[in-house]
C-alpha cells in the first residue's frame, strides 16, 4: 500500500484548497493549548505573586493563597466547559465561521484584556472566566468547522493538526513564561497573557476570508452559497458533477434526517446517536483519564521530587515529546485508521503507566514527619521518567488528536454541533476534576490521600479500560464521508466488525427508495423501518 497518504484516484477537483483551509483553522488550539499551559507559570512568578499577594502566606512574605490559585486555576475550567455547551446553539445560529470569528474576537478577547488590565485576584479571575469560556467555544467549534470541510481521505490528519496546534500552544506558553519569569515589573504576566491577542488576531484574520462550512449552509436551507463554498473547497466550478454529487448527497442525508422529525437534545440521547453519543463522552472522557494532565499541570513538581534540578527543562522536554509525537500520528491516522491506532496507544500507555507506577512505589522513600519523598535509586528515577516520555509518545500519537478526530466525525449533521458540544464539555469537565482533585490525592498531610507515585497505579487502570473501551465502542471511519459513517452505525451492530464494513449505498438511494413508498418528510417512519430501508437497498 506504499507509505505515502495519497490523494485517491477517484477523487476529483484539487485537495489542497481544502487542506490549507483545515490546517489554518487548526490553528485556533494555540490559543486552546497556551491558555491553559500559561498559567502555571505565571502563578509561580515572583512578581505577580506580590503584585496580587492579598497579605502574607506563612513564611514566605507577600503571597497568594492555596484557596486563590485553585479559583484562579479553576475559573478556566468552568468557562471552558460552559464555553464548550454553548458552543451548538451559537455554532448552529451564527453558523460555523462567524461562531469562532465571535468567539475569538469578542468572548476570548474581552477575556485578555481583563487579565493584561488586571492588577488585582477579581479582575483577573473574570479575565480567566472569559479567557476560558472563549477557549471552550472554540474546542468545540474547530473540530465541527473541520470535519465539516475536509476531504473525506484527509479528514484524519486535518482535524489531527487541531492537536497540534494544542501542543504547539502548550510549548509556546512555557517558552514565553521562561523568558518573562524573572522581570521585576508588570511585564513578567502582561507579556505572556497579552501575547494571546496575536493568536486572536491571526485567527480571525483567517477566518474573515475563509468560507462558511457547505453542511452548515444546506442545513439552513442556502443551496447555492453551499455550492460556491464547496467549489472554493475543492477548487471546481459549482456546476461540475463532483461538486452537485458531493452536495446532493449532503443534502439527502439532511432531508432524511429530517424526515425523521426536528433535532432537540433529547434526540442526542435516542437510538444510535445515543450510542455515539456514548463513545464521544466516554473517548473525551478517558483521554483526560489516561492522566496526561497530570504531566502537564503537575509533572515539574512531580519530578523535582524525584531528584532532577531543572523543571524549567523538564517542562520544555515533555512539552517538545508531545509536539514532535503528535506528527507520526497524524500520519497514521488516515493510513492505519483510528480503531487500531487508537488500540495500540490505549496498550502502549497502560504498560508505560505500570512501569513508572511500581518504579516509583519501588524505588521512592518517604519522611513520616515532613511528608517529603526522596529517592532511593537514581537511576530508577530517571528510568520512569524515560518512560513518563514514552507514554505522552503513545498519548500525543494516538489518544491525543484521535479523540478530537473522532468526536468531529460520528455524529449525524442535525445533531451534530449538539453532541461535538457536549463531548468536548465532557474532556473539560474531566480535565477540571482531574486538576482539582490531584494535589488531594497525591499530596502528604490531613485530609490527604497520599498516594505519590501510587497515583500512576489509577492512571494505569484508566489506560486499561481504555483498551476494552476502543474495543467494544470505536467503528473505524477512515476514509467514509461524513454521510457515509451515519450508514455505518445504522448497518452496523458491532464497534469490531466495522473495520470490515463497505458502503453500498447512499442516502440519495434512500430517498429515491422513501419516495417510492410515499416521500420524504412523512414522519411515518421510526428508526427501525430507516435502517431497514438502508439494508434493503444496500443488498
Ligand atoms: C487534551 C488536553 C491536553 C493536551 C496535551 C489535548 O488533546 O484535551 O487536555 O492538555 O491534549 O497535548
Amino acid at each position: 500500500m506504499g507509505f505515502a497518504l495519497k490523494k485517491p484516484k477517484d477523487v476529483p477537483g484539487r485537495s489542497w484548497p481544502a487542506i490549507m483551509i483545515g490546517f489554518f483553522v487548526a490553528f485556533g488550539g494555540v490559543l486552546f493549548g497556551y491558555d491553559t499551559g500559561t498559567i502555571g507559570g505565571i502563578l509561580a512568578m515572583p512578581y505577580w505573586k506580590q503584585e496580587f499577594s492579598t497579605g502574607f502566606v506563612d513564611d514566605q512574605g507577600p503571597n497568594v493563597t492555596a484557596s486563590q490559585t485553585s479559583q484562579i486555576v479553576s475559573i478556566l475550567s468552568a468557562g471552558t466547559f460552559f464555553g464548550a455547551l454553548s458552543a451548538a446553539p451559537l455554532a448552529d445560529w451564527l453558523g460555523r465561521r462567524w461562531s469562532l470569528i465571535f468567539s475569538a474576537g469578542v468572548v476570548f478577547n474581552l477575556g485578555v484584556i481583563l487579565q493584561t488590565a488586571a492588577t488585582a485576584i477579581p479582575m483577573f479571575t473574570a479575565g480567566r472566566f472569559f479567557a476560558g469560556y472563549g477557549v471552550g467555544l472554540i474546542s468545540a467549534l474547530i473540530p465541527l468547522y473541520q470535519s465539516e470541510t475536509a476531504p473525506k481521505w484527509i479528514r484524519g490528519v486535518i482535524v489531527g493538526s487541531y492537536q497540534f496546534a494544542i501542543t504547539i500552544g502548550l510549548l509556546l506558553a512555557a517558552i514565553v513564561n521562561n523568558a518573562t519569569k524573572k522581570q521585576n515589573n508588570t511585564g513578567s504576566y502582561r507579556i505572556p497573557v497579552a501575547v494571546q491577542f496575536a493568536w486572536m488576531l491571526i485567527l480571525i484574520g483567517g477566518m474573515l476570508i475563509l468560507p462558511e462550512t457547505p453542511r452548515f449552509l444546506i442545513k439552513q436551507g442556502k443551496h447555492e452559497q453551499a455550492s460556491r463554498s464547496l467549489s472554493k473547497l475543492r477548487r471546481l466550478p459549482g456546476d461540475h458533477e463532483a461538486i452537485r454529487e458531493e452536495l446532493a448527497e449532503v443534502q439527502a442525508n439532511h432531508e432524511y434526517e429530517l424526515s425523521l422529525g426536528k433535532a432537540g437534545y433529547i434526540d442526542c440521547f435516542k437510538g444510535n446517536v445515543g450510542k455515539r453519543l456514548l463513545t464521544g463522552c466516554g473517548l473525551q472522557a478517558l483521554q483526560q483519564l489516561t492522566g496526561i494532565n497530570f504531566i502537564f499541570y503537575y509533572g515539574t513538581a512531580y519530578f523535582t521530587n524525584s531528584g532532577i534540578k531543572n523543571p524549567f527543562v523538564i517542562s520544555m522536554i515533555t512539552s517538545a515529546v508531545n509536539v514532535l509525537s503528535t506528527l507520526p500520528g497524524l500520519y497514521a491516522i488516515d493510513k492505519f485508521g483510528r480503531r487500531p491506532l487508537l488500540l495500540a496507544g490505549a496498550i502502549g500507555m497502560c504498560v508505560c503507566q505500570l512501569i513508572v507506577a511500581s518504579l516509583g512505589t519501588v524505588y521512592s522513600g518517604q519522611d513520616p514527619v515532613t511528608g517529603k519523598s526522596f529517592s532511593l535509586n537514581d537511576d530508577a528515577q530517571r528510568a520512569a521518567i524515560a518512560f513518563v516520555c514514552i507514554y505522552i509518545f503513545f498519548f500525543a500519537s494516538t489518544w491525543g488528536p484521535i479523540a478530537w478526530v473522532v468526536t468531529g466525525e460520528i455524529f449525524p449533521l442535525k445533531v451534530r454541533a449538539k453532541c461535538l458540544s457536549m463531548t468536548t464539555a465532557t474532556n473539560w469537565l474531566l480535565n477540571f476534576a482531574i486538576a482539582y482533585a490531584t494535589p488531594y490525592l497525591v499530596n502528604f498531610g490531613p485530609g490527604n490521600a497520599n498516594l505519590q507515585s501510587k497515583i500512576f497505579f489509577i492512571w494505569f487502570a484508566c489506560c486499561f479500560l481504555c483498551i476494552a473501551f476502543v474495543y467494544f465502542m470505536i467503528y473505524e471511519t477512515k476514509g467514509l464521508t461524513l454521510e457515509q459513517v451515519d450508514e455505518l452505525y445504522a448497518e452496523v451492530k458491532v464497534a469490531s466488525k466495522s473495520r470490515s464494513w463497505v458502503p453500498t449505498t447512499t442516502f440519495r438511494d434512500i430517498r429515491a427508495s422513501k419516495a417510492e413508498q410515499g416521500g420524504l418528510g412523512s414522519g411515518a417512519y421510526d428508526e427501525k423501518h430507516e435502517n431497514q430501508v438502508v439494508h434493503e437497498s444496500s443488498a
